[in-house]
């Protein structure tokens, strides 16, 4: 039997005003020229400033690169590896959400002439790409101004490659950050319908991974731990953005999330991908109108596991609990709300059955048990679809 892989090794500083220690771990890495990737969002609520001052003041030279956008796509990365090697930056600094995060990796990950430089498909995760990813990169320093996707601790970097136009997933131990700064207030600007769909991304991350199938009791207490704290930040971070507890908590949650997905996702994600990448539906909005339908799928599986999310959470029925945490947060209760509709399901399930996170999911799952996800999904339960439409897909 070959044996299962259990390992945690990011370094993590966290507390209100860690980013101010950025310099130093700078120079512990060996860093003395920054890249500080970045995206339009963060440098107009102006945090960029504070990590720029604070590296530039411990003597780090800084290089500001920002051309990173939602969703993120493979140009960014090029345009950010083509940044680095100008200024000759030897430190990649990440400051903002997962799309920053995911793309600062794979710049990180081609920085060097001559390493790395096949076409970014060869290194997808689903065709075994790992293995071609090597340590030889500079050092990365993860600053996230979300408290949703966990990259800051996470070995994988999520971004729509021109070849295969989707969301594709690169994964590697050697892209994990080299250092993550959690420091609450870098999220308190995070404006409350961000709060809230951040917030879906690392509750999904909690659950799906505790559901998912594998050994790992230690992703297992790690994903159980994160929910009890999003059930208590969750929606104080998103009625008070100012309190830095439950911002901290938020962003503790976040990263737990990342951790225990190491274990695996499942059908949550898998249906998410596609209404991010070709509907442009932030990632964990999509999560947030899919995750009730999942649960519900995998409830015959893992009954248990459902029970102890539930308990976990503090409520009784997981799927209803999820429904009203999701009316609480003024999200939109189904697909249909935010322009999806009946017609596109067939699509939307055949992009989503190619993703590889269905793996893991606990209760085995194909093109058609996603398309009936996706069909829940679509459902405001007082809005029932016709007999004629259900024909039609
Ligand atoms: N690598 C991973 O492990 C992983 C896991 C899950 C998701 N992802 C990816 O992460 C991306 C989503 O990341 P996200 O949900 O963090 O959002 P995001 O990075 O796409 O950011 C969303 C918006 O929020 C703005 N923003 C960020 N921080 C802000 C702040 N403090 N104040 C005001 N505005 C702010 C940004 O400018 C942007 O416009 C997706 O592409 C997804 O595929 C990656």
């Amino acid at each position: 039997m070959n044996p299962v892989v259990w390992t945690f090794p990011t370094r993590i500083l966290f507390g209100e005003g860690a980013i101010q220690r950025i310099g130093l771990e700078a120079h512990r890495l060996g860093g003395s020229r920054a890249l500080v990737v970045t995206d339009p969002g963060v440098v107009a609520v102006r945090l960029v400033d504070t990590v720029m001052a604070a590296l530039e003041e411990a003597g780090v030279v800084t290089s500001l690169f920002t051309e990173v956008k939602e969703n993120p796509r493979e140009a960014s990365v090029h345009a950010g590896v083509a940044a680095l090697r100008a200024k000759h930056a030897d430190l990649v600094v990440a400051v903002g959400g997962g799309s920053v995060l995911d793309v600062a990796k794979l710049i990180r990950m081609r920085a060097l002439p001559d390493v790395h430089e096949r076409p970014l498909l060869d290194y997808d995760e689903a065709i075994g790409g790992e293995r071609h990813i090597s340590p030889r990169m500079p050092a990365m320093i993860a600053v996230p101004t979300t408290a949703g996707t966990g990259s800051e601790v996470s070995r994988s970097a999520v971004v729509t490659l021109e070849a295969n136009r989707r969301k594709t997933v690169i994964s590697s131990p050697y892209l994990q950050p080299s250092v993550a700064i959690l420091d609450p207030k870098m999220t308190i600007g995070l404006p409350p319908r961000l709060t809230a769909t951040t917030g879906f991304d690392a509750l999904s991350h909690c659950i799906e991974a505790y559901l998912a199938l594998g050994d790992h009791p230690l992703c297992d207490a790690i994903a159980l731990g994160g929910l009890r704290l999003l059930a208590e930040s969750l929606q104080r971070a998103y009625h008070a953005p100012a309190d830095l507890q439950a911002r901290g908590a938020m962003l503790k949650a976040a990263m737990m999330g990342a951790v225990a997905l190491q274990k695996g996702l499942g059908a949550g994600q898998a249906l998410a991908h596609p209404l991010a990448n070709d509907r442009g539906i932030q990632q964990g909005l999509a999560k947030a109108l899919c995750l009730p339908a999942v649960v519900s799928f995998n409830a015959v599986a893992v009954p248990e596991r459902i029970q102890a999310v539930a308990g976990a959470l503090g409520v009784e029925d997981l799927g209803e609990g999820l429904r009203k945490l999701r009316r609480e947060l003024d999200l939109p209760h189904g697909l249909r709300e935010v322009g999806v509709a009946e017609g596109d399901l067939a699509d939307l399930a055949t992009r989503a059955a190619e993703d590889a996170s269905i793996r893991t999911n606990p209760r085995p799952c194909g093109r058609e048990e996603l398309l009936d996800m996706y069909l829940s999904s679509l459902l405001i339960w007082h809005h029932p679809v016709s007999p004629e439409v259900l024909g039609a897909l």
